[in-house]
């Protein structure tokens, strides 16, 4: 396994959050985490990423225990986070630029630019790029981190309709391109069907995986993804606490 989470416990006040959390991810596996709101799903990420640190519990990459900060994730927050007085390309070379390595970091960028639908707005200012393409831009940035696992929360949450189905079949077609371990929160059902090798349901006080569901379409089309009704049910019902059994 890519990532072992083992265990975990935590609160942010009284009443534990998560009281013996454990889930897992295999190298290369895209999975998703829906969950009822408030229920924990950022605070996962921030455990990974080590902005929070867990009371218990252990946390592995490659089998190898990982604490606080660590150069395994790279994070994308719901909130697009770009520098308003950077340029495109300034903003998506933060990375390359904190680890002296801008250089690198700008050449490998522009090289990205036209695969992340970007090509012609190096120079932009953040204040010019619609929302999708401010998405892209906060993805390409985070792309761009040397690391092995990507957490991504709610990367499309803020867009209208059109552009999520935009930036979704977009994401699809670049899964092989990134060839890398995602993790992603999200709120939409049908975004964690169309994207998600494996879907992990978090819901409870304190929260655990209560529902675990495999995607195997290798083929995934809009048109398949309506035919889903199935599995959006199951995974609504189990979101809701109604279903109880894993698949
Ligand atoms: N810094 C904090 N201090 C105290 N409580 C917090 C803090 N951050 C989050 N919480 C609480 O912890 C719980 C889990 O928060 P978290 O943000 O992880 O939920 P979530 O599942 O990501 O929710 P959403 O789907 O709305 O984004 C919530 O009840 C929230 O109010
Ligand atoms: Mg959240």
């Amino acid at each position: 396994m890519k990532l072992t989470v083992d265990d975990i416990a935590f609160r942010y006040d009284d009443e534990p959050l998560f009281q013996g959390l454990s889930f897992a991810v295999a190298d290369g596996e895209f999975v998703s985490i829906l969950g009822p709101s408030g229920c924990g799903k950022s605070t996962v990420l921030n455990l990974l990423a080590g902005i929070l640190p867990p009371e218990c519990g252990e946390m592995r990459v490659d089998g190898q225990p990982i604490r606080g900060m660590n150069s395994h994730f790279a994070y994308m927050p719901q909130n697009d986070l770009l520098f308003p007085w950077q340029t495109i390309l300034q903003n998506v070379c933060l990375h390359g630029r904190l680890h002296g390595r801008e250089k690198a970091a700008r050449e490998r960028a522009l090289e990205l630019f036209p695969l992340f639908g970007l090509a012609g707005y190096e120079n932009a200012w953040p204040g010019d790029l619609s929302g999708g393409m401010r998405q892209r831009a906060a993805f390409l940035r985070t792309a761009l981190c040397d690391a092995d696992i990507l957490l991504l929360d709610e990367p499309f949450g803020a867009l209208d309709v059109i552009s999520r189905g935009d930036m979704q079949d977009w994401l699809a077609s670049m899964k092989r391109h990134l060839g890398r371990t995602c993790l992603l929160v999200t709120h939409d059902i049908d975004e964690a069907i169309f994207l998600s090798d494996r879907i992990l349901v978090l819901g409870g006080k304190p929260a655990v995986i209560r529902g675990e569901y495999r995607v195997t379409e290798a083929n995934r089309t809009r048109d398949w993804l309506y035919g889903q009704a199935e599995l959006r049910h199951r995974l609504h019902d189990s979101i809701r606490g109604l279903e109880a059994t894993p698949c």
